[in-house]
């Protein structure tokens, strides 16, 4: 019999895992099924107990979730405890598992464009939030020559680097003006604010005057495809990096915990360019 997987959160309407999961599934001869629920935050509880009855395999958890629905399971993974969100749960006999394949999928994405040279790359976050949180914890584990954080608020960034000094290295922290003098020192740039998202596709994150000139500059944004900072850094000379390779590498890597099986990531991508509307740019 097939089994059901899912994902929880509010709003789910626009959701692109249905479809990404439901074509592996279909291409793999697997007679599973995927769907989102719109589950608002007075109900998760309830929903979880809910998905507990009925024996789900497998669920995603999306905004405004991730960190809230830690309560509710059996046990949670290392790392996502170190990032404090869990995007995917494992139904492993009745026992809900949580893991964060945001973090690790993340860092997949990354490497195909960097390669091991990311060892040796001085690295900027640009945020101070969930999302910095993930990256900073995979980068600390893969381990990169430094680290630094900027943000608007330069506290947050202050805080974050504090909670997340797990590796032998301390992360450096600046405000956006800061990081904008000396941004010809960074190897790789990473936005993980909302800034540049749709529908305010004209704004930056940070003015990249200052900027190496064979940068890798990366985006977590993937609508737009190309937001201003990777037009900007393209017109630049960097290399550029959307967040569809997240988005895609996060789902397999979940699809990989509930089936044992390995999905194909470029027909993963290609629905996820379908919806998107264009062709990829992740490279
Ligand atoms: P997420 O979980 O998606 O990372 P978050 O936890 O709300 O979201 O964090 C949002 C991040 O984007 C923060 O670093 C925030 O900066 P502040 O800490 O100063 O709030 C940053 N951010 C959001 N909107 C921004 C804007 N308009 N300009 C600059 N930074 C912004």
């Amino acid at each position: 019999m097939g089994k059901l997987f899912g994902l929880i959160g509010h709003p789910v309407g626009h959701s692109m895992s249905p479809s990404m999961h439901n074509n592996a599934f279909h291409l793999l001869h697997q007679n599973h099924h995927y769907h989102a629920f719109d589950v608002s935050e007075a109900d998760l509880q309830a929903a979880i107990a809910g998905f507990r009855a009925i024996g789900i395999s497998g669920f995603n958890i999306t905004i405004p979730h991730k960190v809230e629905v830690m309560k509710y399971l059996d046990e949670v993974d290392e790392e996502a405890k170190l990032i404090g969100a869990v995007n995917t749960v494992v139904n492993d006999n009745g026992r809900l598992f949580g893991y964060n394949t945001d973090g690790e999928g993340y860092l997949q994405s990354l490497l195909k464009v960097t390669g091991d040279q990311l060892k040796q790359m001085r690295v900027l976050l640009i945020g101070a939030g969930g999302a910095a949180r993930a990256v900073l914890t995979v980068l600390s584990r893969y381990g990169v020559e430094e680290l630094h954080i900027a943000n608007r608020t330069k506290e947050k960034a202050a805080s974050l680097a504090s909670e997340c000094n797990q590796s032998s290295k301390d992360a450096f922290v600046w405000s956006i003006e800061e990081a904008e003098q000396k941004l010809h020192q960074f190897d790789l740039i990473i936005n993980t604010t909302s800034v540049g998202m749709s529908p305010n596709v004209d704004q930056l994150p940070i003015a990249l005057n200052n900027i190496k000139q064979d940068a890798v500059v990366s985006d977590l944004i993937y609508n737009p495809l190309k937001t201003k900072l990777l037009q900007e850094a393209e017109a630049k000379g960097a290399t550029v990096l959307n967040g569809v390779g997240m988005f895609v590498e996060q789902g397999a890597l979940a699809f990989e915990k509930w089936t044992g099986t390995k999905p194909d990531r470029n027909e993963m991508e290609k629905i996820v360019l379908q919806q998107l509307g264009g062709v990829s740019n992740s490279c």
